[in-house]
C-alpha cells in the first residue's frame, strides 16, 4: 500500500518500494551498458532493439514499452531529428549520427525508466556540443529536486539553461512520476514557471528527460506509424533521462549506475 500526499495524486513510496524501483531503475541503466559496444556504423536499430530486449529478458526484467498503448518494440530509438518514441527498424546507423536509446524495465512489477545519447563514430562538433548541453540539462533539472522545492523549478532551469545555448526546449513530451506504474503523477515539464506546481517531498520517485532541439521547438508525429515525433524543421534533437527520488537529503538517481550523483545519506 503506497500513500498519497494530500494536494495531490503523486504517490509517496515506501522504502520497500524505493528499494524495488531501484533495483528495476539499474537493470534499465546496466541495459544501456550493455548496448553500448554495439552502437556503430553499420548497426540496425532492429539489432540494438534486439540486444537490449535479450539482455532485459536474461536478467528477469520484462520491456515495459513492448505493447505499452500498442508500441512495438523493447525499446525506443530515436536518431538525430527523431526527439523521442523512434521504433527501431531497418535503419542503418552511420558516420556522425546522435542517437537515443530510452529503456524502461519491469522488475518484480517495479519500473525504471532512463535514456542516454550514443556518439555514432565521428561526430560533428555542433551536434555534439548538442548532446552535452542537453546532459547537462539533466544535471541542472536533478540539481532542484530537494525536498521543499517547487516541482516547476526543474523545468524553469532546464529551459533557461537551453535557451541561454540558442537551443529550444520540447514541450509534447515530459518527464513523469513511475514506479509502481509506467506513467504516474506529477508531469515533470521540461520548460515551466519559477516556482509553481507540486511541493517535493521524500518518497517522490519521477523522471526527468529533458529533449533538447538545435533549431524550433516543435515536433510533428509521424502519421504512418503513430509514434516517431520528429523536429519540425529537421533539426537535430536530443535527450537523456534519469529516475529520481526525492529524499529528506540529495536526489538519489535510481538510474545512475556510473556514480556521476552522490548519493543521499538519508532517505525518508
Ligand atoms: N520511455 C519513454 C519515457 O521516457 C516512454 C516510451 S512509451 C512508448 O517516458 F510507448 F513509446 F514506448
Ligand atoms: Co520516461
Ligand atoms: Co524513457
Amino acid at each position: 500500500m503506497a500513500f498519497r500526499d494530500t494536494k495531490s495524486k503523486i504517490i509517496l513510496k515506501t522504502p520497500a518500494q524505493i528499494e524495488g524501483i531501484r533495483e528495476s531503475s539499474l537493470l534499465a541503466a546496466k541495459t544501456l551498458k550493455a548496448v553500448e559496444p554495439y552502437v556503430k556504423p553499420g548497426a540496425s536499430t532492429e539489432f540494438l532493439n534486439k540486444i537490449c530486449a535479450e539482455f532485459m529478458l536474461e536478467h528477469g526484467a520484462i520491456p515495459a514499452t513492448l505493447g505499452y498503448h500498442g508500441y512495438p518494440k523493447e525499446s525506443c530509438i530515436s536518431v538525430n531529428d527523431v526527439i523521442c518514441h523512434g521504433i527501431p527498424g531497418k535503419y542503418e546507423l552511420r558516420d556522425g549520427d546522435i542517437v537515443n536509446i530510452d529503456i524502461t524495465t519491469i522488475y518484480k512489477s517495479f519500473f525504471g525508466d532512463t535514456s542516454k545519447m550514443f556518439l555514432v563514430g565521428e561526430v560533428a562538433p555542433h551536434a555534439k556540443k548538442l548532446v552535452e548541453v542537453t546532459k547537462e540539462c539533466l544535471a541542472i533539472g536533478i540539481r532542484e529536486c530537494y525536498s521543499g522545492n517547487a516541482l516547476n523549478n526543474i523545468g524553469y532551469q532546464i529551459n533557461k539553461y537551453a535557451t541561454s545555448n540558442g537551443y529550444s526546449t520540447v514541450y509534447e513530451f515530459c518527464g513523469h512520476g513511475v514506479g509502481i506504474k509506467f506513467h504516474e503523477e506529477p508531469e515533470v515539464c521540461h520548460i515551466a514557471e519559477k516556482n509553481t506546481g507540486a511541493i517535493l517531498a521524500p518518497g517522490m520517485i519521477f523522471t526527468i528527460e529533458p529533449m533538447i532541439n538545435a533549431g524550433k521547438a516543435r515536433c510533428k508525429v509521424d502519421r504512418k506509424d503513430g509514434w516517431t515525433a520528429r523536429t519540425i524543421d529537421g533539426r537535430l534533437s536530443a535527450q537523456f533521462e534519469h529516475t529520481i527520488c526525492i529524499t529528506k537529503d540529495k536526489p538519489y538517481v535510481l538510474t545512475d549506475i556510473d556514480g556521476e550523483f552522490e548519493l543521499p545519506t538519508e532517505i525518508l
